[in-house]
């Protein structure tokens, strides 16, 4: 992950650097070259600490960037800038990850991918805000948005008009590939705008104008599909006996049955 150092160094040069080449040419660029260096980074891997290092760097520069999003927090985080002159639409991207229970352990080389991509992403013209969630700490707000990792969430946030009236945001929903996602990936997607072409999600889970959301259901319903996640498989099963068993005893073994042709009460 040596390249990250050296892509940070070379930002302010990029920035400060001539015209001539349109900016996003010289991004596409560093594109190629982070993605020659992480596929020469990663099966080599043969001196731990210097790498471990490296991966420290590189986690830090992406943790300057992007925002963790909490339950707590999100609704927060994902406004617009409010110095921006109305009318304004703010991009934000959302790295969706996991861990060893949310995402099988697989999610480490997409979530290193995106985290090197992002400094070279942030450099792009309009570049969109960052934000990361984590599925194994924030698994009810993965659940209430019914996401799964790795995956990108691009929103299209608008200011609120004059009037206090917000549109609703646009919001686009990108599953990622667990073993195949790499910068190129994060490149083809947001430097070439290939995610503008996935269609806006518009269901039950959406964020901001579900029906959920509307009814104030989303957390509910992440907290129930997390405690069905956390419930042992033989849980039901014995529920079910149970609830079977009392209700067969109490036809059975019940009191003298009501004489033929009356009305049976209801169970
Ligand atoms: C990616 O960056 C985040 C900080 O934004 C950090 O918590 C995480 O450990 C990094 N992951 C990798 C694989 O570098
Ligand atoms: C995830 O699983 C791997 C392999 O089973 C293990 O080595 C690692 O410590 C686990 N990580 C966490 C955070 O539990
Ligand atoms: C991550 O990348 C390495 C090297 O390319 C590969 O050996 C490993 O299987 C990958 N892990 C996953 C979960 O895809
Ligand atoms: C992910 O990528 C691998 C390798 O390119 C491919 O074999 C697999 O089918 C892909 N999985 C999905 C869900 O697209």
């Amino acid at each position: 992950m040596r390249f990250a150092s050296t892509l940070l160094l070379a930002l302010p040069a990029l920035a400060l650097a001539e015209e001539q080449i349109p900016l996003l040419e010289k991004v596409k660029g560093f594109f190629n070259k982070a993605t020659a260096a992480v596929s020469s980074a990663i099966p080599a891997a043969p001196s731990a600490p210097i790498n471990a290092a490296a991966n420290k760097a590189a986690a830090k520069a992406a943790e300057a960037i992007q925002h963790p999003l909490t339950l707590e927090n999100w609704k927060e985080v994902l406004t617009v800038d409010p110095t921006a002159s109305t009318p304004t639409t703010q991009e934000w991207l959302i790295f969706v990850t996991g861990g060893n229970s949310t995402c099988f352990g697989f999610c480490g080389n997409a979530t290193k991918a995106w985290n090197a991509s992002l400094p070279i992403i942030a450099a792009k013209p309009n570049a969109p805000k960052f934000a990361y969630l984590d599925c194994e700490t924030e698994n009810i707000l993965c659940n209430a948005w019914s996401v799964g990792a790795p995956s990108l969430y691009y929103f299209q946030i608008p200011k609120p008009l004059a009037d206090q009236s917000a549109p609703v945001p646009t919001v686009r929903y990108r599953p990622l590939n667990r073993t195949s996602t790499t910068t190129e990936t994060f490149k083809t997607l947001i430097v070439d705008n290939e995610i503008l072409k996935v269609e806006p999600y518009e269901g039950l889970f959406h964020p901001f104008n579900g029906l959920l959301q509307q009814y104030n259901l989303a957390i509910p319903y992440g907290y129930a599909t997390w405690g069905f996640s956390k419930m042992p498989s033989w849980l039901p099963m014995i529920l079910i006996s149970f609830a079977s068993r009392s209700f067969m005893g109490k036809r059975m073994g019940g009191p003298t049955p009501p004489p033929q042709g009356a009305a049976r009460p209801a169970q």
